[in-house]
């Protein structure tokens, strides 16, 4: 095997060290596993499944005592071959297991629904959608829940309001002029990173946001509250999750044969002022 054990460390793979929502969820790790005496190495990989590949294999080189992966690896079935084989206890977030593990479970397709509610609620008619073309499973099922309960609102997302851009805030600029032309009243962006980004390019081409059109976020990542206008999202809590993260994998790290724990975590809806009311 490639592990020299040492001790009381935990990797952490996150894909995108660039959104804030993944340095809240590090937090969260680091605040837990320091009252436990673990340290973690945190890797990003710029969400290429081949970096994630590479920085497992280094966890595993490094003696980590477990990991926690919430990027997006190319086959799952390979992680827990390279994991299991060198005996290392892993958590996946935002991802399923092959056979039942421990989970925490960040509701998205509860949270998908919320945000067809609201919107019905605030009177959007024609509504369009930001997603990104690989869809790990937690936007798929946010997508899936959001999807549902619009056509159950019978306010169907037609195919030509559907748009896909890279998860990212430039993914919102570049995907901005293409929304306008199409006349939704409002947008959801699939996370809060994509509507900073669509906020800006809205206000680059002399839009009023939410006069001209609103935005609905997805995370709650702290610029959400700063930028102009504040957006209105989804409170993911990023920190407890982390938290929660770390106190699963180190249990497990100190007891192989424990019944496998789920935990589900809260979310809520944050009204701020990027989604007006459509009289
Ligand atoms: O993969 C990126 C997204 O997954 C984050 O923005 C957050 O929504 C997490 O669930």
């Amino acid at each position: 095997s490639l592990i020299r054990r040492s001790g009381q460390t935990i990797g952490v793979l996150v894909p995108n060290l660039n959104n804030p929502f993944f340095a809240e969820f590090n937090r969260g790790i680091e605040a837990y596993g320091m009252s436990q005496g673990y340290t973690p190495l945190i890797f990003g990989s710029d969400d290429s499944p081949e970096i994630a590949g590479h920085y497992m294999l280094e966890a595993i080189r490094r003696a980590a005592d477990g990991m926690i992966i919430a990027s997006a690896v190319e086959d799952v079935n390979q992680i827990d071959h390279m994991l299991q084989q060198n005996g290392l206890p892993y958590l996946l977030i935002d991802r399923s297991r092959p056979e039942k593990g421990d989970e925490v479970d960040m509701q998205n397709e509860q949270g998908g629904k919320m945000v067809a509610d609201y919107l019905h609620q605030m009177g959007h008619q024609k509504v369009a959608v930001v997603i990104t073309s690989e869809l790990t499973l937690n936007l798929e099922h946010r997508l899936a829940g959001f999807m549902e309960r619009m056509t159950e609102l019978q306010i169907p997302v037609p195919e030509e309001l559907i748009f896909t851009t890279q998860l990212s805030k430039q993914g919102g600029v570049d995907i901005s002029a293409a929304i306008w032309e199409a006349k939704p009243t409002v947008v959801f962006a699939i996370n809060d990173e994509i509507a900073i980004g669509l906020n800006r390019g809205f206000n680059d081409m002399g839009l009023q946001v939410p006069e001209d059109i609103s935005i609905m976020g997805y995370d709650n990542i702290d610029m959400a509250e700063y930028t102009i206008p504040a957006l209105t999202t989804i409170n993911q809590p990023a920190f407890e999750m982390g938290e929660t993260a770390a106190q699963l994998i180190i249990e497990r790290i100190k007891n192989r044969d424990k019944a496998p724990q789920h935990v589900t975590l809260p979310i809520n809806l944050v009204e701020r002022q990027s989604v007006r009311k459509i009289k």
